[in-house]
């Protein structure tokens, strides 16, 4: 993962910044109309770390996440990815930073009318991966997550989880050096939900990728995350590992652990 494409690119190294650090968010404002969503979000992403942001629904953890592929721009506060900053930065330093970007989005995804062949060749195609390459890689991927024979079906044919893996399979394709969960295992079955929680964690084995995960679901949390952030009013009120978490005697981060207080329904 050399930066040996990056010439003829206009990028600021920031003061400070730490290469232990995959991500660093600094200070992140982000209003909508009256609403202050987040408030001053202090959050770094270490290198091939698992990272769950977990927070009420509605507390803006997909607002975080857009922040970080760069579909939303911050009032204020930085966003730097290898020391680079990502925000204010020109066309093409963005566009070297959202291609190490993998996201797996709620929900599987698929382009219902491609077969899955063409789901999990798009990226590639979009990257001018050649056709005999991508030939190789389709089943590679599909077996990673462990998908066989299933090119020639379309999307609605498979399962939920299936569908789940093949979303993911689309998005290792490309080779991103972060990968964003965005509620993975919501809406599958347990079983469904172990195994992808099984391959967010091959994913960072495998090519050492940085992971950021958002769920609601703690067990999920528990069992993939190196470390846990949990969101709360616009701030982030806790960081550090599962175990940590099990013990942190604050009673917002403890009716959320102990399931007192989270679920779609609940709000601030
Ligand atoms: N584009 C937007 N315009 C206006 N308000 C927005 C926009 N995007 C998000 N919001 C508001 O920001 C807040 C946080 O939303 P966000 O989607 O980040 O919540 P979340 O933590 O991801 O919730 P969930 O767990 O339900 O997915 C909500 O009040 C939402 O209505
Ligand atoms: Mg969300």
């Amino acid at each position: 993962m050399g930066t040996g494409n990056f010439k003829a690119i206009n990028y600021r190294f920031c003061p400070g910044a730490s290469m232990d650090k995959k991500i660093e968010i600094r200070n992140l404002n982000k209003s909508f109309g009256e609403k202050k969503v987040l408030q001053g979000i202090d959050l770094d992403v270490y290198r091939s770390e698992v990272l769950c942001i977990i927070g009420k629904s509605g507390s803006g953890k997909s607002v975080i996440m857009k922040h970080l592929v760069g579909i939303i721009e911050p009032d204020s506060g930085e966003i730097i990815v290898d020391g680079v900053s990502f925000t204010g930065a020109d066309e093409a330093a963005r566009e070297s930073i959202t291609k190490k970007y993998g996201i797996l989005f709620q929900g599987a995804a698929l382009f219902d009318s491609m077969n899955i062949y063409d789901n999990v060749a798009f990226g590639m195609r979009r990257k001018g991966v050649p056709e005999d390459e991508i030939a190789r890689a389709v089943p590679e991927m599909l077996g990673q997550v462990g998908l066989k024979d299933i090119e020639e079906k379309k999307p609605s044919e498979l399962s939920g989880g299936m569908q789940k893996r093949a979303g993911l399979a689309r998005s290792i394709a490309i080779r991103p050096e972060i990968m964003i969960y965005d509620e993975p295992t919501t809406g599958v079955d347990p079983i469904t939900g172990g195994a992808v929680d099984r391959l967010i964690l091959e994913m960072r084995d495998t090519y050492g990728i940085t992971s950021i995960v958002v769920t609601h679901d703690m067990n999920s949390a528990y069992r993939t995350a190196d470390r846990i952030a949990m969101l709360h009013q616009g701030k982030i009120i806790f960081t550090g590992t599962p175990e940590e978490i099990k013990q942190y005697d604050n009673e917002v981060v403890r009716q959320f652990v102990e399931g007192r207080a989270h679920g779609p329904i609940s709000i601030d």
